[in-house]
């Protein structure tokens, strides 16, 4: 049995980017209750304009594939409530990365910026290694484990890349998703490319000392991450 109901026949009037010859596109969209901005677009895709487009996958918050801007914020299209209150909307793609089509953007520079900072541990030389290694394992309750959990849950929307001035304007950015990741390994005491990470990290121009600490990109986290505090990190840690 459906747990949703319509509102009365309440509508919302919702204006949505287009990447055509239009500039935007409005839609009057039925109210249900509870109603996410995901399930606006759908309500627009099934019953106005099958061509429009945009992308989403799991529903559930953990892809990270359904990122838009919302009346300017980027957030989760399907994890963003609309409020009951809410009678207009205005949907964009997200900031400074290219449109591939309405609300679909390509995230090639938001994934080269990662793949800069050797997003993935490189163990030590004398790591163990082969079926029976045991993993190396960071204490729960440890100084370490402290360090490194409050940057981990990155689920790479796109939402603080999206929300930085610095990266929309700034291409060669490294950006603030990537910035985050490589403090994660930097803290990682089972990493060996720790040092190589910090300089890849200080480059000219493209690195930490880019940042203007607008804080957008930490408001802008739907995982609750502060990239800029990582990035504050990586500055400290590479002055020494
Ligand atoms: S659809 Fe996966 S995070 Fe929204």
């Amino acid at each position: 049995m459906s747990r949703r109901s319509e509102t009365g026949g309440a509508t919302i009037a919702v204006r949505i980017k287009r990447s055509d010859d239009a500039a935007q596109s409005t839609f009057a969209v039925r109210r249900i209750e509870p109603m996410s901005v995901l399930d606006v677009l759908l309500a627009v895709q099934h019953n106005d304009d099958r061509t429009i487009g945009f992308r989403y996958s799991c529903r559930v918050g953990m892809c990270g594939t359904c990122t838009v801007r919302v009346n300017g914020r980027s957030v989760l299209a399907c994890q963003t409530e609309i409020t009951p209150d809410t009678r207009e909307l205005r949907i964009d793609p997200l900031a400074g990365l290219p449109v591939v089509r309405d609300l679909v953007v390509d995230m090639t520079p938001f994934w080269e910026a990662w793949a800069s900072i050797t997003p993935y541990l490189v163990p030590h030389d004398d790591a163990e290694v082969g079926m029976d290694a045991q993993p190396a394992v960071i204490p729960p309750d440890s100084a370490e484990r402290r360090n490194i959990d409050p940057s981990l849950d990155c689920i790479g929307c796109g939402a603080c890349f999206s929300s930085c001035g610095i990266a929309g304007l700034h291409r060669d950015f490294i950006g603030p998703a990537a910035l985050n990741r490589a403090l994660v390994l930097i803290d990682d005491s089972r990493d060996s490319a720790s040092e190589a990470r910090l300089d890849a990290v200080g480059g000219d121009g493209t690195g930490v000392d880019r940042c203007h600490y607008i804080y957008g990109c930490s408001a802008a986290c739907p995982k609750g991450l502060d990239p800029a505090r990582a990035i504050r990190r990586i500055r400290k840690r590479r002055l020494g």
